[in-house]
């Protein structure tokens, strides 16, 4: 069985993210979207809510599943039988640190990285831009699934 991981700190998770986990699960027999837990970067969404929206958003995708990670990817890979890590690639802008990522992550663990071109309605989108522009008032919607828009206008009015 092809095993692979879509990892990312997805907050929250964005219709750019979500078109990859699709175009992932073409590919594999099983997909895990998996998020990480980084104690040091701080989010507007807990990992509990990011993974419950992720939940909701693949819930019509059978073979992806949703899950979370602390530490090295490769080793989140090992421990689940991952044999590929698949990754977006929006721009020219995203390949350097992508390359650099999937060249360590080989090294350390022998684990490949496929990218699949991001959908170009996507490719100036990214979680942080979602979450400046929501915060000013700026719509978003058709940017992030309907699920993420409810709860992240809801988040947001919270803070204020
Ligand atoms: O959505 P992000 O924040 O761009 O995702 C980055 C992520 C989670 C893919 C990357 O930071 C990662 O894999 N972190 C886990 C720690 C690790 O394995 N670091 C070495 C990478 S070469």
């Amino acid at each position: 069985m092809r095993v692979a991981v879509c990892p990312g700190s997805f907050d929250p998770v964005t219709n750019g993210h979500l078109d990859v986990f699709r175009r992932a699960a073409t590919l594999a027999d099983r997909v895990i979207v998996a998020v990480l837990i980084n104690k040091t970067k701080s989010s507007l969404f807990t990992v509990d809510e990011r993974i419950e929206m992720l939940r909701e958003v693949v819930a019509d995708l059978p073979n992806v599943e949703v899950d979370s990670f602390y530490g090295l990817l490769v080793d989140y890979c090992k421990e689940h039988g991952v044999q590929a890590i698949v990754k977006g690639l929006r721009a020219v802008s995203d390949f350097d640190y992508e390359l650099q990522m999937a060249q360590m992550n080989y090294r350390l663990g022998e684990v490949e990285t496929l990218f699949v071109s991001t959908n170009p309605l996507y490719s100036y989108l990214s979680s942080s831009l979602v979450k400046e522009v929501a915060t000013h008032g700026g719509s978003v919607a058709g940017l992030v699934p309907d699920a993420v828009l409810e709860r992240l206008h809801a988040t947001l009015e919270e803070r204020r």
